[in-house]
């Protein structure tokens, strides 16, 4: 029987293969690890406890009841807040950045991005949810609070990146920068373990991902890269929650499109907390991922924290073909 090795033993393991590393980083995935146990422990008893639905109802005892987003999001940044290894973070459930206050006088290196819980609509029914982070090593004065420059540093700048799927099991996937690998959370052990070892994407797939609702809304190019999708018979997969989504394309290949619509005319996905860490993790997997405009989604400047993007992302020759039918059919 192979011997089990948790998530704390591997990170702690590869920090050995950076020379000069001084724990920081290593720490902050533990952070990460064990807000994700937290929030993994809450989103199983979402049909128990009343925790669904809107943030501004009261429960039987009056306190207010807090959606499930929200909680994630207020669990993550106490455990980041709390160690000492986080200069700060910004959450697509906040406005701005959330600066920390230093912990014994210690002057963190990096700060956290995360969408806290990705997909939230699909809580309410019991369907697959996910948690994305991203970690930049900070570019101002170590000496001083982080500023908002740290957070909008181009997804190529990542140190490190991953998401965790709490799906029919919960799993953490993440990256920095020397492969992927997946952990599953071993509900008996209260630990993930190595379950997904140097995860590489499949070059092609048979399955493509969108919101097909949206068909007439999108441009012609993305009109015509669909339809062919849908004359090759691929396999029309939508969860609605991107994490998901991806999981599945990065594991048995495809492509996930999100393009501009009419309503959303920069696309709805947003750069910092999704399309970055995502693609971050699909390209260190070995593939590819594009706006539906053909610019690498890591090589984007933001210009603020809640920019949106439009995103191609999975295996690299569907991407590559999807870029070929925009530069066919686009009238541009
Ligand atoms: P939210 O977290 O607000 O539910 O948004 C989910 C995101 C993303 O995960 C998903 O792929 C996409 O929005 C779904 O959007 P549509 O409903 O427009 O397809």
């Amino acid at each position: 029987m192979n011997r089990i090795v948790t998530l704390d033993e591997f990170i702690l393991r590869r920090q050995k293969d950076f020379p000069f590393a001084s724990g920081e980083l290593t720490g902050l995935l533990r952070d990460i690890g064990v807000a994700a146990k937290i929030v993994n422990r809450e989103v199983n008893k979402a049909g128990l406890l009343p925790i669904l639905g809107r943030a501004d109802r009261e429960n039987a005892t009056g306190d207010e009841v807090q959606k499930l987003d929200l909680y994630a999001n207020e669990k993550l940044i106490d455990c980041l807040k709390n160690s000492g290894e986080c200069a700060g973070v910004a959450s697509e459930e906040a406005e701005d950045i959330i600066p920390f206050p230093s912990v014994d006088g210690k002057a963190s290196k990096y700060v956290v991005v995360f969408d806290p819980l990705d997909g939230s609509s699909n809580i309410d029914v019991n369907v697959s949810v996910g948690t994305i982070f991203g970690i930049y090593r900070r570019i101002s004065a170590a000496d001083g609070p982080c500023q908002i420059g740290d957070f909008l540093q181009k997804g190529s700048e990542l140190v490190a990146a991953g998401y965790v799927l709490y799906g029919t099991s919960t799993l953490l996937v993440y990256s920095t920068g020397r492969g992927v690998n997946g952990f599953t959370l071993d509900p008996t052990i209260g630990e993930f373990c190595l379950s997904h070892r140097d995860i590489s994407i499949p070059a092609t797939g048979n399955y493509y991902s969108v919101n097909q609702g949206y068909y007439l809304k999108f441009d012609v190019e993305m009109r015509r890269y669909i339809d062919h999708c849908s004359d090759l018979n691929l396999r029309l997969r939508y969860i609605g929650s991107m994490v998901s989504d991806i999981h599945r394309i990065l594991f048995q290949g495809g492509i996930f499109l999100y393009p501009n619509t009419r309503k959303y005319a920069l696309g709805k996905l947003r750069l910092v907390y999704e399309c970055n860490p995502l693609s971050f993790i699909v390209e260190q997997a070995g593939g590819k991922a594009i706006t539906c405009q053909l610019e690498r989604i890591l090589d984007l400047e933001a210009d603020h924290l809640h920019q949106r993007a439009t995103i191609a992302i999975g295996s690299p020759d569907m991407v590559e073909e999807m870029r070929e039918f925009v530069l066919r059919y686009s009238p541009r």
